[in-house]
């Protein structure tokens, strides 16, 4: 898709659509205003007629508007202009551009909603960031396409073009890189397996210049990442780690870890899943795709941070070779897990890849995962989990996503929830009791990132959705690639 902004008066904005952003109370601001003069005031007719009413959700297609200007028009309506937060106008936009991407346009357009509150940047950049996002389908092997991407976008910003390039252009790159996260987790386990992924981490890391390393089995013997191969063991499909290097901050000595679940199919192991918990399970790649998404943006927007993505990379299988329960595996840092259960394999992947990025040199860490379906039991299935050692890179994490407008809560992290997880073999199991199992997951990581800030995110309830809602694809999400990327914006 070619972006492009422009700061003609919206009537003369050539364009198959324009999505026209309309609050429910005030007057329609300038621009709005003359674009209605040239509509001979069909927008005020449909206004009074009650119509027209700009209430959060509403859109209204005019389908034969200016034949020298837009072609046809969508208004969109954003709710009470006191209300509005940029989550808000994120949604609106994206079921605006949901509604029109049903067929083959070539020119889309949408003006920048004229919000006193909101930084006039920022809504730029989240319009561009939705016209990317909400024009891309999850209808990969469909072979009459449902939803087809726009050729060119245009933000249309009034008079101040020149000063939105940056914003505009920040948001298409931020959107395809959210899209690029959903197409690998859509696309199926028999495609993307952990040598598919890493090649296609090379070749990003080629294109957008960023530092790339694959550890094959005999580099994983060598770092002894013993739990993460130990998942593997059952597959066919055999474990890769892929390290991502963005060094944006050349004279800080503050590196970023982001450490990424790539299991790229989950069926439990021996610990069998049933089918409805295996049927969404290609996605459980979505914190490692998030990962490789957030990087790829770090590189194309010369981010101010240095950060390495590591991204552990297995096929959980039943096989006769596979881990078994009972097993005793000792992960990199020299910590003993006595395995319990081998569907808890998401952590067992992570605790060698955290100990992997901490001595790498990593002095912050984030991971991303789908780790549990209690923490879809307990915050839902929008909003993702924050566990952490460390108030101030917590806090800055969940103030990140409050301005990229994601939703994300933080959990307690007592001590007591770790008592769950003492063995009378090993160092530790793998799993606790029912209760509480998101955060004895995040207490089994924390013993592998010693006293690095760090921030676990549990993104399985986010991370994919069996059906779609009018604001969002169904299928893999992308979620906290946004946050991700808006952490790094302010620099370390
Ligand atoms: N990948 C799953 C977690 C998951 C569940 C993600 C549902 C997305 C939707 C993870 O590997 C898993 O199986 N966790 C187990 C842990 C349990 C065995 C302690 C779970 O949540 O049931
Ligand atoms: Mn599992
Ligand atoms: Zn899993």
């Amino acid at each position: 898709m070619q972006t492009n902004v422009v700061s003609s008066p919206l009537a003369d904005v050539a364009c198959d659509w324009l999505i026209l952003p309309v609050t429910q109370s005030g007057e329609f601001p300038a621009n709005v205003a003359e674009l209605d003069e040239a509509l001979d005031g069909r927008l005020a007719r449909l206004r009074e007629a009650g119509d027209l009413t700009g209430k959060a959700g509403e859109t209204i297609e005019i389908r034969d508007a200016l034949e020298s200007g837009p072609l046809r028009i969508l208004t969109v309506g954003l709710g009470e202009p006191a209300r509005l937060s940029r989550a808000g106008i994120y949604k609106s936009f994206m079921a605006a551009v949901r509604k029109i991407s049903t067929r083959a346009y070539d020119h889309v357009a949408a003006a920048v909603p004229a919000v006193d509150a909101i930084d006039r940047d920022r809504l730029a950049e989240t319009v561009a960031l939705a016209l990317q996002v909400g024009c891309v389908g999850q209808g990969l092997y469909r072979s009459e396409p449902e939803r087809f991407p726009f050729q060119r976008i245009s933000v249309a910003s009034g008079d101040d073009a020149a000063g939105i390039r940056t914003v505009v252009e920040r948001g298409a790159v931020v959107g395809e890189a959210v899209n690029l996260a959903r197409e690998l987790i859509n696309r199926h386990a028999g495609e993307i397996y952990p040598e598919t992924f890493a090649q296609r981490a090379q070749q990003l890391a080629t294109e957008y210049g960023l530092g790339c390393e694959i550890l094959d089995e005999p580099q994983l013997e060598q770092e002894k990442m013993r739990a993460l191969l130990a998942v593997g063991r059952g597959s066919v499909r055999r474990p890769r780690v892929v390290v991502l290097e963005h060094r944006g901050a050349p004279d800080s000595k503050e590196v970023w870890g982001l450490c990424g679940k790539g299991v790229t199919f989950d069926s439990g192991g021996l610990s069998l899943k049933t089918n409805d918990g295996m049927k969404s399970m290609k996605a459980d790649m979505s914190g490692a795709a998030a990962v490789l998404g957030t990087m790829t943006a770090l590189a194309r927007l010369k981010s101010p941070v240095n950060a390495i993505g590591v991204m552990g990379l297995v096929e959980n299988m039943p096989d006769a070779d596979s881990f078994k329960l009972g097993d005793v595996l000792t992960a990199r840092n020299g910590v003993t897990i006595e395995v319990m259960n081998t569907d808890a394999e998401g952590r067992l992947v992570l605790a060698d890849v955290l100990a992997y990025t901490v001595d790498r040199g990593a002095t912050k860490l984030i991971d991303l995962a789908t780790l549990t379906g209690a923490c879809v039991v307990a915050l839902g299935e929008e909003v993702a989990g924050a566990f952490s050692n460390d108030q101030p890179w917590c806090d800055a994490v969940l103030q990140a996503a409050g301005r990229a407008g994601e939703d994300l809560w933080q959990m307690p992290m007592f001590d007591s929830y770790a008592e769950q997880l003492k063995s009378e073999v090993a160092d530790c199991k793998n799993v606790g009791t029912r209760w509480g199992g998101a955060i004895t997951a995040a207490k089994f990581l924390q013993k592998f990132v010693g006293s690095t800030p760090w921030v676990h995110l549990d993104i399985a309830g986010p991370a994919f959705s069996d059906s779609s809602k009018p604001h969002q694809e169904g299928g893999g999400s992308g979620v906290m690639v946004r946050t991700l990327v808006e952490l790094a914006s302010n620099g370390a």
